[in-house]
């Protein structure tokens, strides 16, 4: 199925979903500064810390179609042995959702390794709402997702940090949520935003983290859906390595989140999932653009070939850090040092 025809039913979902519980409980911004932290990692004894991203495995279970994503899931984390785990979303694809959700993560619930999620567009449009999902995969076994900050909108918004010589790296997931509905003059149906309160919880965090190390942290942001400045990144940009298959499906509203991050000198790289046939690098503006490895099965459209993964090495003392993409099976493709300060 193509992102333009799917793209309609989820602004249906997300209009239905604009009365629910969780936008009205996220609706106002907390008072008081939620400073909480998902995770604190250290390097190994060798010095290296290595995370691995997942992005839209898009399982449905018991559907032979998704063999191949849980395939996927299980080698790679086998042949990775990764510190981390980071699944940037689209977890599932259709009913049974929660099922189908635990069951492509479960190959991480019985790894032993630490992992984390950022909702997608697609996991909360197939019966359950975003909060029973992810109340539903924080039971899972290795999952570190705190609950949902209140005040803060969405559910996967969490904070997880890198220490070595004090704390040297930052990683921020962000619930880029599904798709929004504007009502006006002229109605608005796209997908949703980072909101304000979001932004908020980021610099609230950001500035503490400054505060203690004397200087910005270097950090990377992992959510769902790209930025929309991607779009003029494409063209006054550059492609440091992998494919750029088809254009990007941002959101039509920008609430200004790179300009936070610009503003904060903290985040140096966006890592997405969400535009299937992408899995490149992209150095735009001071900033890295990065899409994950499509990790997924044949539920949807997909034009790489091989699913796979991104693999993100930090070491320690380095502000910067390395990356690839790992195909099924271990072929390496894209390595890069990206090392802006
Ligand atoms: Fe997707």
């Amino acid at each position: 199925m193509k992102r333009r025809s799917f793209l309609k039913g989820a602004a249906f979902v997300a209009a239905g979903a604009a009365a629910s519980p969780l936008f009205k409980a996220c609706s106002t911004p907390s008072k008081k500064a939620d400073l909480s932290v998902a995770g604190r990692f250290s390097y190994g004894p060798d010095g290296k810390f290595t995370l691995l991203q997942f992005t839209d495995t898009h399982y449905i279970a018991s559907d032979p179609r998704s063999e191949r994503a849980l395939k996927c899931v299980q080698e790679a984390l086998e042949g990775v042995k990764p510190d981390l785990v980071i699944h940037t979303g689209d977890i599932l694809f259709g009913k049974p959702d929660i099922p189908s959700a635990l069951e492509i993560l479960q190959p991480l619930a019985g790894s032993g390794i630490p992992w984390a999620v950022a909702l997608g567009n697609h996991d909360s449009q197939f019966g359950s709402s975003r909060e029973d999902m992810f109340r539903a995969i924080r039971s899972l076994p290795g999952c570190i997702n705190l609950e949902p900050k209140e005040g803060v909108y969405g559910c996967s918004n969490d904070v997880i940090t890198l220490s070595g010589n004090g704390l040297e790296h930052v990683f921020y997931l962000f619930d880029s949520m599904d798709a929004v509905v504007l009502k006006g003059e002229e109605e608005i149906h796209c997908y949703d935003y980072i909101r304000h309160n979001q932004i908020a919880w980021y610099r609230d965090h950001s500035r503490h983290f400054t505060s203690k190390a004397g200087h910005p942290v270097p950090s990377i942001a992992f959510f769902h859906i790209p930025l929309c400045e991607i779009q003029e990144g494409l063209t006054a940009g550059t492609i440091l390595a992998g494919n750029n298959g088809e254009p990007p499906c941002p959101s039509r509203l920008n609430s200004g989140l790179l300009a936070q991050f610009r503003e904060m000198g903290d985040v140096r790289a966006i890592v997405t999932g969400h535009d299937h046939d992408c899995d490149y690098v992209l150095d735009y503006g001071q900033m890295y653009y990065i899409y994950g490895r499509y990790s997924g099965c044949d539920t949807v459209y997909n034009h790489l070939g091989l699913s796979g993964c991104r693999v993100f090495e930090f070491t320690r003392g380095e502000p910067g850090f390395r990356t690839w993409v790992r195909l099924y099976g271990g072929e390496i493709q894209q390595p890069l040092t990206l090392s802006r300060s």
